[in-house]
């Protein structure tokens, strides 16, 4: 996934450019790039590294005079990260500049075709592709060059483009890559998301797909893909301008774990009302609620981890079958969708494109897709038949925390709901449920004052190389998200295992000294889950025990011991992951390592 700025106006274009893609950074930062009309020509700089490169390059812009540019940072798909290969593109005359997000996936044929019309790549790119065909269909109309292109090529795009002898103007378009469209009193704005515009204005237009603009000083047009002029209108963002900072956090990441109460109370509290939850945006009645015969959770990542815990709470309270699965596989296992199915996809931000494909061949299928999504207006919630988004706000850093933890609730306050409507839980145990649940952002509080604690432990452990995370129920799906947690940020090799499964052969891995990070909240299962600890001790593993203050006996087993306070097992989650947070944070900054941005990954990840 990459990022994508551009701006048309009465202020210099350049550095408002380069602040906002300093913004979308988390969106991809191998490499960046920037395009102006100087008043004769498009120039351009473009620059490997961070974008700070570019940035110190053109003195913050001051090198690139001119009111009207593109700018892109960069998450390499085709061609390493490069100066050649960084964004913006353009053809050989430098008279069409192009910067892209997404996968172009015929580019390959594409290619051929243009090279044996004489056309010379200077990339290795899928996108300098689009600089030549616009090139090869430009007669003079932008719109209608771009309407040509977008008829031929296959897969995703955002993309903003310039033409020379249209100097005061910005084309952009779109097919599943996201991309926005700010207007204010200065000028125009082109960005992939909302962090970039924030500071300038809150007017935004979501374009959708196959959807055309053209933005000048004096209009902002749209068009189809057939070239038809079309209305849209405009929404207005609400973010507070400060949660897309890090306030006083040395990490976006730490500074969202820290966020985590909040965001949760945020999430639950307008749908608990008299002591009944309200999802009045599931879109779905309650007789079609207890006719429900299956539940399949598909997402990716963490989201993916928040949809195995979703599994087993959704079954243990509401005792309907659950399937859960990678959207990267979903759709190529000639998935079944047997009538009374609800589809569930889960995303941070609604841009995953494996999760996107999922969910449309479920609509293709007819099957009712609700999904949970943080980002208000994104593609995931705009095509979904119902969306519970998560009130997390902007989550910057590329390791999910409080949307993840957000998530877990609202898998919670869904079981709940299903469980009351069909009569699978007593009013009694519906209202201790709730109770426990509102309890728990004041308990997560607590447990984040523990925090010196775990960097304490985690400083012990930065020059491992393999960590093991092992649990039973709830918490394997904990130990799943807690292993990605600390391998997507320190770089050490991590796996999570079902605590009753390494015994059927990664148990031969386990040797003097190996950290074992065994997770035993779920009372019913815990004698098992100890029986799994001494069977790696006796093997020489080093076990860090994670459990609930009444199971003080886990000190004559585990080397060293982390307790959380007691909730309900099928909510313990929620509890368990914030010490598992806290420890993969302390390890990546103890291994000085990009916490916020770590290498090869990106936040949102908009190609297959
Ligand atoms: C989580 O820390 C990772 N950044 C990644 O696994 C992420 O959860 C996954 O890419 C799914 O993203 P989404 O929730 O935006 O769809």
């Amino acid at each position: 996934m990459c990022g994508i700025a551009g701006y048309i106006g009465k202020e210099p274009a350049a550095p408002i450019i380069l602040d906002g893609l300093s913004k979308l950074e988390y969106r991809g930062y191998d490499s960046a790039g920037i395009a102006v009309f100087d008043g004769e020509s498009i120039h351009m700089e473009k620059a490997m590294g961070r974008l700070r490169v570019l940035d110190e390059m053109t003195r913050h812009g001051a090198l690139l005079p001119g009111f009207c540019g593109i700018g892109h940072t960069r998450w390499a798909t085709h061609g390493c990260p490069s100066d050649t290969n960084a964004h913006p593109h353009m053809n050989a005359e430098n008279t069409i500049a192009v910067v892209h997000n997404g996968i172009i996936e015929n580019y390959g044929k594409l290619k051929r075709r243009l090279e044996q019309k004489g056309y010379r790549f200077a990339s290795e790119t899928d996108t300098e592709v689009l600089a030549h065909m616009l090139t090869e269909y430009y007669r003079g109309d932008p719109v209608e060059a771009i309407e040509k292109v977008m008829h031929r090529v296959e897969g995703s795009y955002a993309l903003g483009i310039m033409f020379l002898d249209h100097p005061h103007h910005i084309y952009a378009a779109r097919k599943d890559s996201p991309l926005i469209v700010g207007t204010d009193d200065t000028g125009k704005f082109i960005a992939s998301d909302v962090p970039a515009i924030l500071q300038y204005t809150r007017t935004v237009y979501y374009m959708e797909n196959e959807e055309i603009v053209c933005l000048s000083n004096e209009h902002t047009r749209f068009f189809n893909i057939d070239g038809e002029s079309i209305e849209k209108t405009p929404a207005t963002i609400d973010w507070d301008i400060h949660a897309a900072e890090k306030g006083g956090y040395e990490h976006f990441m730490l500074k969202e774990i820290h966020e985590q109460p909040k965001a949760i109370r945020d999430t639950i509290s307008p749908r608990i009302r008299e002591d009944d939850i309200v999802l009045e945006e599931l879109g779905l009645s309650d007789d079609a609620i207890r006719a429900l015969q299956k539940i399949t959770i598909v997402a990716c990542g963490s989201a993916y981890h928040t949809g195995v815990t979703g599994k087993y709470v959704l079954e243990e309270l509401a005792r309907i079958p659950v399937e859960v699965d990678l959207a990267s596989e979903f759709r190529y296992r000639n998935p079944l969708y047997a009538p009374g199915s609800l589809l569930i996809i889960v995303s941070q931000s609604g841009e995953t494109a494996d999760s996107l494909a999922a969910l449309r061949d479920a609509k293709a299928h007819n099957c009712h897709v609700l999904s949970i999504v943080n980002v208000v207006g994104s593609s995931i919630a705009r095509e979904s038949d119902a969306v519970l988004y998560t009130w997390a706000g902007p989550e910057i850093s590329v390791a999910t925390t409080k949307a993840y933890s957000c998530q877990l609730t609202v898998f919670y306050l869904l079981a709940m709901k299903f469980a009351r409507l069909r009569g699978t839980i007593t009013p009694r145990r519906f209202q201790t449920l709730l109770d426990a649940l509102r309890l728990l952002p004041d308990q997560i509080e607590g447990l984040l004052s523990q925090k010196e604690k775990i960097q304490f432990f985690a400083n012990h452990y930065l020059a491992t190389e393999h960590i093991f995370f092992m649990g039973r129920g709830i918490d394997y799906a904990l130990c799943l998200e807690g292993s990605l947690k600390l391998k997507e940020i320190s770089y050490i090799h991590s796996e999570a295992y079902a605590a009753g499964e390494l015994k059927h052969g990664t148990i031969s891995l386990m040797e003097e000294g190996t950290l074992v990070v065994a997770v035993a909240t779920q009372d019913a299962l815990y004698p098992k889950t100890v029986s799994n600890i001494v069977e790696v001790k006796t093997r020489g593993a080093f076990v860090m025990g994670l459990t609930t203050l009444p199971h003080r006996d886990m000190e004559n087993h585990a080397d060293y011991v982390l307790y959380v306070p007691q909730t309900e097992n099928c909510f313990m989650g929620s509890l368990s992951i914030i010490p598992l947070q806290l420890f993969a944070y302390y390890v990546s900054l103890g291994r000085g390592l990009d916490v916020d941005k770590p290498r090869n990954l990106a936040k949102s990840v908009t190609v297959e």
